[in-house]
């Protein structure tokens, strides 16, 4: 039966500003926002600060279920008010860090993290509707949703729109370094076996290197109104 609960589904690479683009749209039509890498970020920060095998596909999915189904309130994943806490400790500033993401990057690889991140993604669509950004929205997740978007953007201007996020952080790294770690992120999620960086079928893809946020959240606005 079809699920009558529209999702609006935005993947693309890092830093092509999905995050604020899909809050926005979420905002506009008072629907609810899933940042699916969010979910790889906190696994990826339990995974160092625990020890985990970055490979380590199984204790990885243990990790996810421990954090989505825990009987220990200590370690159940929650988000409020834009917060992202575990048990009572925030963590939303610490899974921006760079190395979380990296680390998210490479986790992202593991078939059984996926599967065991699978079911708390599709929970999140309740009436009147959800607005999901990540990399497999689309293709793996909800691929019956109504409309997909493919946001792109040019990998320097990506580079130079993250620096910008990191120095006001305090970050100390170097624009040259933040390109050539982009691009190796890039090229691991779209040369992955499961669920790679690719766009849907029936996706519309939208290159933002010369557009502004509120061009890119009108432009999809627009697509949703006219579908
Ligand atoms: O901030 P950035 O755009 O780099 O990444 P993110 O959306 O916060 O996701 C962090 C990492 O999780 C990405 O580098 C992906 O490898 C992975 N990810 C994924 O595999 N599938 C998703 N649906 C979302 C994120």
């Amino acid at each position: 039966m079809m699920n009558p609960i529209p999702v609006i589904a935005i993947d693309g690479p890092t830093a092509s500003g999905k995050g604020t683009v899909a809050q926005r749209v979420a905002q506009e039509l008072g629907f609810a926002c899933l940042d699916s890498g969010a979910l790889y970020r906190v696994v990826g920060l339990l995974a160092l600060e625990q020890g985990v095998g970055l490979d380590d596909g199984p204790a990885l999915a243990a990790v996810a279920d421990a954090i989505t189904t825990a009987e220990d309130p200590a370690m159940r994943l929650r988000f409020a008010d834009g917060r992202i806490l575990l048990g009572t400790r925030d963590i939303t500033e610490a899974i921006r860090r760079e190395e979380v993401g990296r680390a998210a990057s490479r986790i992202a690889t593991a078939g059984e993290l996926r599967a065991a991140l699978l079911a708390l993604q599709r929970a999140q669509r309740r009436p009147p509707g959800l607005v999901a950004d990540g990399r497999d929205m689309g293709t793996v997740v909800f691929p019956d949703a109504c409309l997909k978007v493919f946001l792109i953007a040019d990998v320097r201007v990506r580079a130079e729109r993250r620096y910008k996020q990191l120095i006001e952080k305090g970050y100390p790294g170097t624009l040259e370094s933040l390109l050539r770690d982009l691009e190796e992120r890039d090229a691991r999620d779209r040369t992955r076996d499961r669920a790679p960086l690719v766009a849907a079928d029936g996706a519309k893809i939208l290159d933002s290197t010369a557009m502004t946020i509120d061009a890119v959240v009108a432009q999809v606005l627009g697509w949703y109104r006219a579908g």
